[in-house]
């Protein structure tokens, strides 16, 4: 993979130790089947791929995804998988940690930061992104700007880039979200509704002093379900999921494990599978997720925690559709915002 072109925002090489040269197309898992053309069309969108390709950095025909959290954990992991793939990856995390483009995702500037560096460095032009940076912090504000603000705004600030992508075959969007909103008891969704409001300080009040992390989650999650299925992102050709991990073998795992109140409650949990994932082990579905294959997938929330939530929940999920024959009538046909 030729390096990436230096942006105002975008640096030209990662340090991950991963193999970032990778020269083989993507496989064809990730490869979309490419629209018929007249030849004179063809020929004409060749050069202007082989241009493109030149101006970003992307071998014509290879697929660029952006990973936030790029460079530790699970999305390192991605990272690495996806490359092996063939895919161009720009990633985006803290400055000095070695990705591509610099930005703290805890911060509005550095949100902006990280939309302008991703949109320079690909063009205008992106098939992925994985909204996957995240902390466990007791810290609310931080917490919330990262896991929620920081997933939300890439989201919505790279929209114009995936709906260009999927004019041209199809775009992607995943986001790491967390088995805890599944798991946790006593989640403040009060909470989790100010944030979606866009009120991060009501969104405080509502915590007092519980776990900022589910929270958060559970507003990304339900961030996701309210805007899938909608105009800008289904009806843009753009698929949007989210997954939602148990405990993974990462840095944030191991300093959890060392607090005093989490460290026991996370080595109790149940391991239907025997141990904890690695990153590693998730990685593939990340790809699943970004592949044509999985385009039929909308809005939804992939549990991969080893059976954790199938243990606890059981029967508690599937939960039935608590909605009355007339109400869904009403829906089906007197609403057409619902539709
Ligand atoms: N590890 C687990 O057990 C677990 C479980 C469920 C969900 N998750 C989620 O998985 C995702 C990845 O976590 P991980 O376990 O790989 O943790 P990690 O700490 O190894 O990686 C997190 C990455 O996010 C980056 N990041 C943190 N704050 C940032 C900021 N302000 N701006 C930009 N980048 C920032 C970090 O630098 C790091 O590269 C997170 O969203 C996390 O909530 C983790």
């Amino acid at each position: 993979m030729p390096p990436t072109k230096k942006t105002t925002a975008a640096k030209t090489a990662p340090k991950t130790g991963s193999k970032t040269g990778s020269k083989s197309g993507p496989k064809a898992a990730l490869a979309l089947p490419a629209p018929k053309k007249s030849k004179a069309a063809a020929h004409k969108a060749e050069s202007a791929d082989s241009a493109a390709a030149a101006e970003t950095g992307a071998a014509p025909g290879q697929r660029t995804v952006a990973v936030s959290g790029s460079q530790s954990g699970l999305g390192l992991a991605i990272r690495r998988h996806l490359e092996a793939a063939g895919v161009r990856v720009i990633g985006i995390d803290l400055p000095g940690k070695g990705a591509e483009v610099e930005a703290d995702l805890s911060k509005p500037e550095g949100r902006k930061r990280a939309v302008q560096g991703v949109s320079e460095a690909c063009g205008g032009t992106l098939q992925g992104l994985v909204a996957n940076a995240g902390i466990d912090a007791k810290d609310s504000a931080l917490t919330f700007g990262v896991n929620y603000d920081g997933a939300v705004d890439l989201l919505k600030g790279l929209q114009p880039a995936l709906a260009r992508a999927a004019k041209h075959g199809g775009a992607a969007a995943v986001v790491t979200v967390s088995h805890a909103i599944l798991i946790s008891p006593g989640v403040k969704v009060r909470a989790a509704d100010a944030l979606l409001d866009g009120k991060p300080g009501r969104a405080r009040l509502w915590l007092g002093g519980g776990n900022p992390y589910p929270v958060s989650k559970l507003a990304l999650a339900r961030w996701i379900r309210r805007e899938a299925p909608g105009a800008d992102w289904a009806g843009a050709g753009i698929v949007l999921n989210g997954v939602c991990p148990g405990a993974i073998e990462t840095p944030m795992l191991e300093k959890d494990l060392k607090d005093k109140v989490k460290g026991p409650i996370i080595r109790a949990m149940p391991k239907p599978l025997g141990r904890n994932s690695k990153p590693e082990d998730l990685a593939g579905i990340y790809e699943f997720l970004l592949s044509p294959q999985a385009r039929y997938i909308v809005g939804q929330l992939i549990t991969a925690d080893g059976g954790v939530e199938a243990t606890w929940r059981g029967d508690d999920w599937p939960r039935a559709w608590d909605i009355s024959t007339a109400r869904f009538l009403i829906n089906l046909f007197g609403n057409k915002k619902s539709r």
